[in-house]
């Protein structure tokens, strides 16, 4: 079994793409929905939340691999859990490498949390493969709430996604590349492409589901058990997340605080 892990909806971005290439694989899924917004927390309180928690998971399902499917976590956490255990993990990080190599102006954008645009992980991915490029960055909880108010039913409000991303493109008119450092993104795509169709924006969803598969191939999984979804907290409306889940191969979502 894999563990996909997310404070909230954002990781089902992932599970989609592993579930359209690999439709076998056994995955449970975990948001730590008590701690979201993962962006407004400090390194600190982030580093220690998910090697706990991750630590717990694994010791409870003994996972054959783990998805951080989360670039907020990935950024201040991935190499201490590989340190603290021994199970193969794949990380998330901001796509800077396929933006800056697509990019003909060499002017990135680049959209996620307030804590992933502060990390040196990031600024380590930027040195690394965007060295030639100006980078734009807007760090904003704003869009990973639309994402999970969208998941839940609501409408997303594009003049206040609009406002919240402007500021990105008024720094960098010639901007033709988005890099989205945040999963719960992947669920305003739509959104952005309508509001910016000449942009590329890169998400990196399709490419973890693939480096899962790969890290993966030769194991063998055990056929059958329930692929179940558990949060740390309640959430507003269980019935509806449950509906939800189920289309994305879930068969029950768990509250387990
Ligand atoms: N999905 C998380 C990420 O990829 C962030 C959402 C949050 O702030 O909790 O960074």
């Amino acid at each position: 079994m894999i563990l996909v892990f997310d404070s909230g909806i954002g990781g089902l971005g992932v599970v989609r793409q592993i579930r359209r290439d690999a439709p076998e694989l056994p995955l449970i899924y975990l948001a730590d929905n008590a701690l979201y917004p993962y962006g407004e927390k400090s390194d600190e309180v982030l580093l220690a939340r998910v090697v706990k928690l991750i630590g717990q998971a694994v010791q409870a399902w003994k996972p054959e691999a783990v998805v951080i499917a989360c670039n907020t976590a990935s950024t201040i956490a991935l190499a201490a859990l590989r340190q603290a255990y021994r199970v193969p993990f794949i990380g998330c990080v901001p796509p800077i490498k396929p933006a800056a190599a697509a990019s003909q102006t060499r002017q990135l954008g680049l959209l996620a949390t307030p804590a992933t645009i502060r990390r040196p992980y990031l600024q380590d991915l930027l040195e690394k493969f965007a060295d030639d490029c100006q980078v734009h960055s807007v760090g904003t909880a704003l869009l990973a709430d639309m994402a999970e108010a969208k998941f839940r039913g609501e409408a997303v409000d594009l003049a206040a996604l609009e406002a919240a991303i402007v500021p990105m493109f008024m720094a960098g008119p010639t901007i033709d590349a988005v890099a989205l450092g945040c999963t719960h993104y992947t669920f305003l795509l739509n959104e952005l492409r309508v509001l910016y169709p000449s942009i590329m924006w890169f998400d990196p969803a399709s490419a973890v589901a693939r480096q899962t598969q790969a890290v993966v191939a030769r194991q063998e999984f055990e056929p059958g058990g329930q692929q179940r979804a558990f949060f740390t907290a309640p959430v507003p409306d269980l019935a509806a997340t449950k509906e939800a889940f189920s289309e994305y191969g879930f068969s029950d979502v768990v509250i387990a605080v």
